[in-house]
């Protein structure tokens, strides 16, 4: 029986995987995948690590030393991997898509909070405090949503904001039919919400900087559940402080490691810019949380388990996420890009 050791495992990825696997020897550590713990994989057919995991150049070379030769990555993206150190030594599995509509629900769950301030009000009406004053938000209803990355979440949160009649524009490299595609400078001077749905690449890294706030309209709102540094929360500080931006809802954050998934209440937290977020009335964080639905758990656990059964039985990979050295660029099997957006 081949044997997985599962990093950073929580609760519901017992429940999920337990449920359906029957082939493999899984061995469940709480402690997330990184240079420290790697060495626990030793002796294991296969590491299957999450996104908060740090899979930097060290773990990977620990990772080959041990003798696993998969890498599975029970999520969709994989900028904590590095592949230059993992190419030819170490194959990286991933699971592209578990519920597209789980992450754009939460992207337009969290537009609405935010907009309607209900988690304030939430917090008023337990404290039997009925007032409604300062939680005024706007129709969403009329709006611009400019969407950045229509791959499959984009594409499910652009059917949401239609759905409440909103105007969408978007903005992707690689543009598909049905869509009114604009210049990013275009869609961050026109839109009334934008939310981030673009992976987290070198040309991505801060997409939304100080400059590009700077060319927003007025009273935007902003919503991440991509990756935390898409955004420099810093500026984006700024951006809420002085109005540019009316609210935000964040389900990533970029210094999220040492924090999300953890219970953190009784320790003073050390990242000012976190606590400074997370004290705006016209913020709502959440812990990088939007996939988790029971249909999204059920497709993670079924694809990384198919990922391994490939693997295992030397058939073509379907989810192998390959580093090109050619062009320096970490891709997917172009084939499956192309699937991937038809
Ligand atoms: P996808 O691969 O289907 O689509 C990504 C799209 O972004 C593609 O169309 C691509 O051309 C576009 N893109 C790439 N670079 C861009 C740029 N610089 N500007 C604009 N567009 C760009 O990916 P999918 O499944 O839609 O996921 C999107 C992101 O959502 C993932 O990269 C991941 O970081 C995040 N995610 C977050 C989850 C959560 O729980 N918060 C769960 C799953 C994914």
């Amino acid at each position: 029986m081949k044997r997985i050791a599962f990093f950073d495992a929580k609760p519901y990825d017992r429940e999920s995987f337990d449920r359906i696997n029957s082939q493999y020897e899984i061995h469940y550590y709480e402690d997330k995948l990184n240079p420290e713990t790697a060495r626990l994989a030793a002796g294991f057919d296969a590491a299957c690590a999450f996104v908060n995991d740090d899979i930097g150049t060290q773990t990977v070379r620990i990772l080959i030393d041990e003798g696993v030769g998969v890498l599975a990555m029970r999520c969709a993206g994989y900028s904590n991997v590095d592949f230059q150190a993992a190419e030819g030594r170490l194959t990286v599995v991933r699971v592209p898509a578990y519920s597209p509509h789980a992450v754009a629900e939460h992207a337009m769950g969290m537009l609405l909070t935010v907009n309607r301030r209900l988690h304030k009000a939430y917090i008023r009406t337990r404290e039997f405090n009925f007032n409604i004053s300062g939680l005024t938000g706007v129709d969403l209803y009329g709006k611009t949503a400019g969407v950045v990355g229509t791959g499959k979440i984009g594409r499910a949160f652009i059917e949401l904001c239609r759905g409440f009649g909103m105007r969408v524009i978007a903005h992707d490299p690689y543009p598909v039919e049905g869509i009114d595609y604009v210049t990013l400078t275009q869609l961050l001077h026109e839109s009334d919400v934008i939310s981030l749905h673009c992976p987290l690449t070198q040309q991505s890294h801060h997409l939304l900087d100080e400059a590009a706030f700077a060319q927003m309209k007025r009273g935007a709102f902003i919503i991440n559940t991509s990756r935390g540094a898409l955004i420099d929360s810093t500026a984006l500080l700024k951006a809420l402080n002085d109005g540019t931006v009316r609210g935000a809802g964040l389900d990533v954050y970029e210094e999220e490691t040492e924090y999300f998934y953890e219970d953190r209440s009784i320790e003073p937290i050390r990242d000012d810019v976190l606590s400074l977020l997370v004290s705006k009335p016209n913020v709502l964080i959440t812990s990088h949380q939007a996939f988790l639905t029971e249909e999204a758990l059920a497709n993670i656990a079924s694809t990384t388990l198919a990922n391994l059964d490939e693997y295992f039985s030397g058939r073509e990979l379907t989810n192998e996420v390959r580093y090109h050295r050619e062009s320096g660029k970490v891709v997917e099997d172009p084939r499956r890009l192309q699937t991937a957006r038809n």
